[in-house]
């Protein structure tokens, strides 16, 4: 269908070669406004933040009821002349309805909130903030290919299904083409059966394959989705979300921090520059201030705080934790936030957790207790990468895997890079999601995604 992006109309680059031409532009109805002589609407085609403007002068004869209601799918074909604040808008000459919008479509009011829209994901992209949130999504994702494949990085499609759980911890979906069946009157029965021979699940990370790809390219990154079973019903979790993780060789965990760092802020900045439009709507709308704190952030050094000093900060806090602090213990969001909205007030590298906590694979320090483990905690979130420098030795490693009761059999490949040249390398995984609630403020993680998957919850 010949048309006009509205984003071409609306670029102050390239909006002069539109002036005082005929142009014809598709879009849904966004806004709608009749008077005795005249009428107006507003229409969006989702290739811009802006909505463009439709004038229809009723003496021409172009007016269409139909094309009125909000929602309507048009073709209008007009001149672009310039409007209000010398942005263009269209005299309409013809006004085609491509597909009708009976009156109980559901976004019929301006404002509605996160929760109604969440009911239906098929037409929420049709709002202000989704359509701001999934342009964000979209040119952060661009920046985040751009910043590794600038740095000679090596994207990486490491596979979805998988034999062995990258986390040890045992919150894989399973998957299986055995239904429901009295056959097999054991699971290792079952899975002998099953498709693969053996018990197979959907990947939570792509990091132990990606550490296979590092031991050759040196450096590389994934950029696909993890899917975690975990029954984890808060704000910031998902069971399938997006998840970049980088894995470098020769690097020990502070190069891994330098990079995380220099990642994070190349790839706001992006967003700052290229969606001015959506940054004011999210700094109007959904976080006054945000636009200051993303500009502070790029410029200002990150901090770093050794766990045990993190422990030592929030005991003395004098703050009520609803998941009381000791040493030992996982930080919670709540403790996460503190740290980073109160006592650092800035994004915070957060190191060297106790072993217990933490995964097999994490480089063991010297002292014992403590693996060279990294989370980034940021305002308003809390955590939104987690990493480590791995651990490169292979006997180190076997005990570390033996002490968590793992079935070595499973990890013979990533076992034998430690045999195989083994080199120090760590790496680190970003959830796409919580780093898209960070830039935009949004809340809920369930709002920055297309089809959130949570349990309990699939459409
Ligand atoms: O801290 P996690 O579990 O680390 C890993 O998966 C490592 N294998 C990464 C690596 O070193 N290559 O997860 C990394 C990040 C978290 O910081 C969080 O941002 C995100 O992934 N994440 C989730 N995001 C949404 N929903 C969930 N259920 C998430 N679980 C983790």
């Amino acid at each position: 269908m010949k048309h006009t992006d509205i984003s071409f109309l609306k670029n102050e680059a390239t909006k002069k070669d539109y002036l005082n031409q005929t142009v014809t532009v598709c879009g849904w109805v966004r806004t709608s406004r009749d008077s005795k002589n005249m009428a107006f609407m507003e229409i969006n085609d989702g290739t811009t933040f802006k909505h463009l403007q439709i004038v229809i002068d009723k003496s021409q004869g172009v007016e269409n009821p139909e094309a009125m209601h909000l929602g309507t799918s048009v073709k209008v074909t007009g001149t672009a002349v310039e409007g209000r604040q010398g942005a263009l808008e269209i005299n309409a000459q013809e006004i085609e309805v491509l597909g009708t919008c009976p009156a109980d479509y559901p976004l019929q009011k301006k404002r509605h909130t996160v929760e109604f829209l969440r009911t239906m994901p098929h037409l929420r992209g049709r709002t202000n903030l989704f359509n701001a949130v999934l342009r964000v999504r979209s040119v952060l994702a661009q920046a985040i290919h751009s910043y590794f494949q600038s740095k000679d990085y090596v994207y990486i499609n490491t596979p979805l299904i998988t034999g062995s759980d990258c986390e040890g911890a045992g919150e894989m979906f399973q998957v299986t083409t055995n239904g429901f069946t009295k056959e097999y009157d054991n699971a290792e029965d079952y899975y002998a059966n099953d498709f693969f021979g053996k018990k197979a699940g959907l990947s939570v990370s792509g990091q132990l394959e990606g550490e296979v790809a590092a031991m050759a390219m040196g450096k590389i990154y994934t950029f696909g989705p993890s899917f975690r079973a975990e029954n984890s019903n808060t704000p910031k979790h998902l069971s399938e979300f997006w998840h970049i993780e980088p894995e470098v060789a020769f690097a020990e965990l502070p190069d891994i921090i330098e990079i995380a760092e220099d990642m994070v802020k190349t790839v706001i900045r992006t967003v700052l520059e290229k969606c001015p439009d959506e940054m004011a709507f999210f700094n109007e709308r959904i976080e006054p201030g945000i636009i200051d704190r993303l500009t502070d952030l790029i410029n200002n050094d990150f901090g770093v705080c050794d766990y045990t000093e993190a422990i030592r900060l929030l005991k003395e806090s004098g703050q009520k934790f609803q998941y009381p602090v000791e040493w030992g213990c996982d930080l919670q969001t709540e403790h996460e936030r503190y740290i980073s909205e109160t006592v650092f007030k800035k994004a915070v590298f957060v190191t060297n957790y106790p072993k217990e906590i933490k995964s097999f694979y994490m480089k063991q320090n010297d002292d014992g207790k403590t693996v060279a483990a990294v989370d980034l905690l940021v305002p308003g979130v809390g955590e939104i990468i987690g990493g480590s420098e791995r651990e490169a030795d292979y006997d180190r490693l076997v005990a570390a895997m033996k002490e968590r009761d793992m079935n070595l059999d499973l990890y013979t490949d990533y076992l034998e890079l430690r045999k195989y040249g083994s080199v120090p390398h760590g790496g680190f995984g970003l959830g796409f999601e919580r780093l898209i609630m960070y830039v935009t403020g949004v809340a809920n993680i369930r709002d920055v995604i297309l089809y959130p998957r949570s349990v309990g919850s699939i459409r």
